[in-house]
């Protein structure tokens, strides 16, 4: 596991668009795995600045959410398909059928998880799958204890969870759907880059526990320390309660060029 610790935000959103941007330049066919929340959109803004200036291109690109909403409406404005098209896809060269999204309505529900597997293993699997964290230490919709074996399934939201997404929802966190569709913690697992961004004081806690502390199922990011190849890019408010930040530096410095995230 790499840890970045940029000096804003909008440094962490920098670093994170620069490891799409290499992926995007140098593959045929990239598969990304994107999430929403709040923490990727300074990632997704410079994305689609970089493609207005012909840096970026998602014109190849096959998009995988990483977890969407059961029991709202895909078309309601906070379906996170409608977030990753309004806050990125539809403002860059992506293909309409770029996106693809796991089934939600009811008939399709049973199947649906198993479906989605398929779907990112018929797709080559996800190149670079891009995560937020939960102050609880959630990654999509993996909430504590989550097997950090599991695949895609439809779990049920933590009240914390709610709470903290009700502001998507007219802040109430009753507004807030109870169950999602994630990709599970081993489906994440699989995917050959993993880019975790944690920005603000809030997250600081549970940054500290996925990165820090032992790898469990209480803490469903901590999954990442076992992944080869993991990077989280967090700002100095998120590092906060790291023990080792000052290795994480030195580690930074001391990088080749060639050692790109
Ligand atoms: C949501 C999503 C996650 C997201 C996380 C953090 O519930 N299911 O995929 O990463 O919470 O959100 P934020 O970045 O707004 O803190």
């Amino acid at each position: 596991m790499e840890v970045v610790i940029a000096p804003s935000a909008r440094e962490a959103a920098i670093i994170a668009a620069g490891a799409f941007e290499r992926l995007l330049a140098g593959a045929d066919r990239p598969v990304i795995g994107l999430a929403t929340g709040r923490s990727p959109l300074p990632t997704y803004r410079e994305l689609i600045e970089r493609c207005r200036d012909g840096r970026v291109s998602f014109a190849r690109t096959r998009v995988f959410l990483l977890d969407e909403y059961v029991g709202l409406d895909p078309e309601h404005s906070q379906s996170c398909r409608s977030v990753i098209r309004r806050e990125l896809l539809d403002q860059v060269d992506a293909p309409s059928g770029a996106l693809v999204v796991p089934e939600c309505a009811p008939a399709g529900l049973a199947t649906a998880p198993e479906a989605y597997e398929r779907r990112i293993a018929d797709a080559g699997g996800i190149d670079l799958q891009l995560l937020g964290i939960g102050r609880n230490g959630h990654i999509g919709f993996n909430e504590p204890p989550s097997s950090l074996g599991s695949r895609t399934r439809l779990t049920t939201l933590a009240a914390a969870t709610r709470e903290d997404n009700a502001g998507s929802f007219d802040d109430d966190p009753e507004m807030v759907p109870r169950q999602g569709i994630t990709q599970g913690v081993g489906t994440i697992l699989e995917a050959r880059h993993l880019l975790l961004i944690a920005t603000g004081d809030t997250k600081s806690a549970s940054v500290a526990g996925a990165v820090e502390g032992p790898v469990t199922a209480m803490v469903p990011a901590s999954a990442l320390q076992l992944h080869p190849r993991a990077t989280v890019i967090i700002d100095e408010a998120a590092g906060r309660e790291l023990q080792h930040a000052d290795y994480y530096r030195e580690a930074c410095r001391n990088r080749f060029v060639w050692q790109h995230i």
